[in-house]
């Protein structure tokens, strides 16, 4: 189906006003691929006819569904596998000494895409479990994806989705076999676990200061002052001695003068005020 430059402006200032992300003109051939079947599922002929429904607002369902349907929600387990050794060997040896009198951890899993990233954290706590003995342990996974909470809350995945990243070991430990469906993460896992629906843009989810966010390859398509505003809000949700981890072709310098990168780690950052450095945004 041909997309009209009236349609793509359309389509991509609705999806750049739900998420922030921009869809810039030379990305508007994503709109064509991803959106034909998504409109012949619906019994849609053609993108103005879309672009109309969604600008009289006359399908709100219609529109949550395109712009999950928009979203780039490539994620697997253990992505990077260097950096969760890192935060198994690092981090969290650290966090649990500076947590020694509360016995509490928070971590955020931000925008999480369909959950594996929050669960290969909940499978590092499981791993280390007499460390963590007697603590109370809150990962939360958000996502401004519906469809991908929705998934994540499941803990369903399929066959394609474990062998992503999930070594086999890890998979018998920590997942169930759901016949014909797939894998399901365990009450060990899920009881750790929580979801919601958030955009980064917005305030910090409720409930207190993060020891460690994960805010990992999404910043990619952010304008650099949306980058700017969605820094901002992640060093108001992180303890002041707390660790943000961006993807490896990411990162707060030039985007943020609230975090310091870690010498040692590149992708690792620090709040600035805590470090008593500053950084030129
Ligand atoms: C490529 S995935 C990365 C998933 C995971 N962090 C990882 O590294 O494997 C990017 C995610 O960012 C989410 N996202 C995009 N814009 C967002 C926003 N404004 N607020 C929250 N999540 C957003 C998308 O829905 C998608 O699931």
């Amino acid at each position: 189906m041909e997309v009209s430059p009236r349609a793509a402006l359309i389509i991509a200032s609705l999806f750049e006003k739900a998420t922030g992300q921009l869809l810039s003109q030379d990305r508007f051939w994503r709109i064509g691929t991803t959106l034909s079947p998504f409109c012949r599922a619906r019994g849609i002929d053609s993108f103005d006819r879309l672009a109309l429904t969604l600008e009289r607002s006359s399908d709100p369902e219609l529109s949550l569904d395109m712009i999950d349907a928009l979203l780039n929600n490539e994620t697997s387990f253990f992505r990077d596998a260097v950096v969760f050794s890192h935060i198994a060997d690092q981090i969290l040896p650290q966090i649990a000494a500076n947590r020694q009198r509360e016995k509490r951890i928070r971590v955020w899993s931000a925008a999480c895409s369909t959950g594996q990233e929050a669960y290969s954290l909940a499978m590092l706590f499981a791993e280390q479990g007499d460390r963590w003995n007697g603590w109370k342990i809150e990962i939360l996974g958000s996502d401004i994806s519906r469809s991908a909470v929705q998934q994540a809350r499941g803990g369903l995945y399929t066959q394609f989705e474990v062998q992503r990243g999930l070594p086999i070991r890890q998979l018998i430990a920590w997942f169930d076999p759901v016949l014909d469906q797939g894998w399901r993460a365990k009450p060990a896992l899920t009881s750790v676990v929580t979801f919601t629906r958030h955009n980064l843009l917005g305030p910090p989810p409720a409930g207190g200061r993060f020891d460690l966010i994960l805010c990992r390859n999404a910043l990619l398509y952010f304008s650099p002052e949306r980058r700017h505003q969605l820094l901002e809000g992640l060093s108001l949700a992180l303890a002041s001695d707390g660790a943000l981890l961006l993807g490896a072709g990411e990162t707060a310098l030039g985007n943020s003068t609230r975090f310091i990168s870690d010498p040692v780690a590149q992708t690792v950052y620090r709040a600035a005020a805590y470090t008593g450095l500053s950084n030129a945004a």
